[in-house]
């Protein structure tokens, strides 16, 4: 009998060759890959997408083909995994996580709980443990590997509700305007109302007004409400400006609020000298998110929360079914008991490779190079006449308007160089508002981008802006 789901050493082989062949090609060739889709005419891609929504036939077909097919339809995209990629905030991608996804996927081990999967429970949480030690958190500290960062932040957000008792209503969350979306969305999720969500200004540097909370928590409290969390951004994804951290975790140690930090772009720079200082203050923080698939260059679909007292993330989301009731205890924990999904993927293996294959100085070391190459844009650009650098880099991220004594102007020039520089599909960048101005971003964090791309970047940009403000 011949069972076609379980193809037999030789199949296999075929078929994981074919596939490892045609993914080194694509990596080697990735640096030649066109940065975006811009240009591209729209009924190209509708017509792509009509054929690829194909329903499965009822017989096989064959491998090559439906290679064929998948790069097709990888290659009509926004190349996020090369060095052209300086936009939003960038992902990272390293071969080695890729290895370890394939070894896991395969070997499928489940890992929702320990007593199933032991030893690759404690890989899983070893790293856990060096992510909580990496932000500095005590022995009593953990955490979970989840999705991403906005899964990140609802747990953080979920762990934090649980001092508000079965009573949400009143319960209120301080923000800045420049904290990510997914922060808002999951103090919704979370079951909390529109109106838990306290908008905190911003001093004139785009940083939480350390005095404006204050107020507004005496105001707040006064008026009946219960604020338990506060919310800082290290990073934050517009500017990558840090908030003070140090004031804001000592107000919420006074006011009793949970102090979450949202690293999820900034939380690796912590591995380099310049990134301790700048983040000086995370580690009094009740709960950091990370995001590996961002600044540890791990595969997407791979992010961190770690938590200053374990017991807490247990205690918002541990429960029991008679089903479970033959899995033993064990010295590392139950990934269910911390976090939303009881089946889980491993994610733990795509950072533990990568970490104990190249050494965590070969980490810090890419991520300094970001940090000298954010430097340079920024230098290069501030020297050039034409542009305007509102401020610089805290980070990896260098914003850049183009101009003008009219505002209105200047926002049109700037859109002008964005469309202009992605039309030449060698970088691909992105814009935002800040300050209500229309601003360029230079976001410089994929491990494949190097000196050469940036300068070809800042090449572009300048070009672009020389011709707009000409016109
Ligand atoms: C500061 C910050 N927090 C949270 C997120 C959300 O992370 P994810 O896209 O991994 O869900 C992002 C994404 O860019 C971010 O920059």
């Amino acid at each position: 009998m011949r069972y076609p789901l379980e193809p037999d050493h030789e199949e296999m082989h075929l078929l994981a060759e074919d596939v490892m062949e045609r993914t080194i090609a694509f990596v080697d060739s990735l640096a030649d890959h066109p940065a975006s889709l811009a240009g591209m005419p729209e009924e190209a891609i509708r017509d792509l997408q009509r054929r690829l929504l194909a329903p499965p036939p009822e017989g096989p077909q064959d491998l090559r083909d439906l290679l064929g097919r998948i790069e097709e339809a990888s290659a009509a995209a926004v190349e996020s995994a090369g060095p052209s990629y300086l936009a939003y905030i960038p992902g990272g991608g390293v071969f080695a996580g890729a290895l370890a996804d394939f070894y896991a996927r395969a070997t499928n081990r489940y890992v929702g709980m320990a007593a199933t999967a032991p030893g690759l429970v404690a890989l899983e949480w070893s790293v856990v443990c060096w992510l909580a030690d990496v932000v500095g958190m005590p022995p009593q500290g953990g955490g979970l590997l989840v999705s991403g960062g906005s899964i990140a932040n609802f747990a953080a957000v979920v762990a934090a509700r649980e001092r508000l008792g079965e009573q949400l209503w009143d319960g209120t969350v301080y923000l800045t305007e420049e904290a990510h979306q997914s922060v808002g969305k999951a103090v919704r999720l979370a079951g909390l109302p529109r109106r838990a969500l306290r908008t905190v200004p911003c001093t004139k540097d785009l940083r939480m007004d350390v005095q404006a909370l204050r107020d507004m928590l005496a105001q707040d409290r006064q008026e009946g409400r219960r604020p338990f969390m506060l919310v800082a951004s290290a990073g934050t994804t517009n500017t990558g400006v840090v908030d003070p951290l140090p004031e804001l975790a000592a107000l919420a140690q006074r006011e009793e609020l949970w102090f979450h930090v949202d690293a999820a772009y900034g939380g690796f720079f912590l591995l380099t000298d310049r990134g301790r200082r700048i983040l000086d203050g995370i580690d009094r923080a009740d709960s950091v998110t990370l995001d590996p698939h961002k600044s540890l260059f791990a595969p997407y679909g791979t992010g961190a929360l770690v938590v200053r007292d374990l017991a807490a993330l247990r205690a918002a989301h541990a429960v029991s079914g008679h089903y479970l009731q033959d899995l033993d205890e064990h010295e590392v924990p139950d990934f269910a008991d911390l976090g939303p999904e009881l089946t889980r993927e491993l994610r733990g293996l795509r950072i533990w490779l990568p970490l104990h294959l190249y050494g965590v100085a070969a980490f810090r070391a890419a991520l300094d190079e970001k940090l000298d190459l954010a430097q340079h844009a920024y230098r290069r650009l501030a020297a050039e006449p034409s542009l305007d650098l509102p401020w610089p880099p805290a980070l990896s991220i260098v914003g850049v308007r183009v101009r003008a004594e009219d505002p209105e102007v200047a926002d049109r020039r700037t859109r002008a160089v964005l469309e202009r520089v992605n039309l030449g599909r060698r970088v691909f960048l992105s814009s935002t508002i800040v300050e209500g101005r229309f601003t360029l971003r230079l976001a410089i964090l994929a491990h494949r981008s190097h000196l050469s791309r940036v300068d070809e970047a800042v090449d572009a940009i300048i070009a672009a802006a020389r011709t707009v403000a000409g016109a």
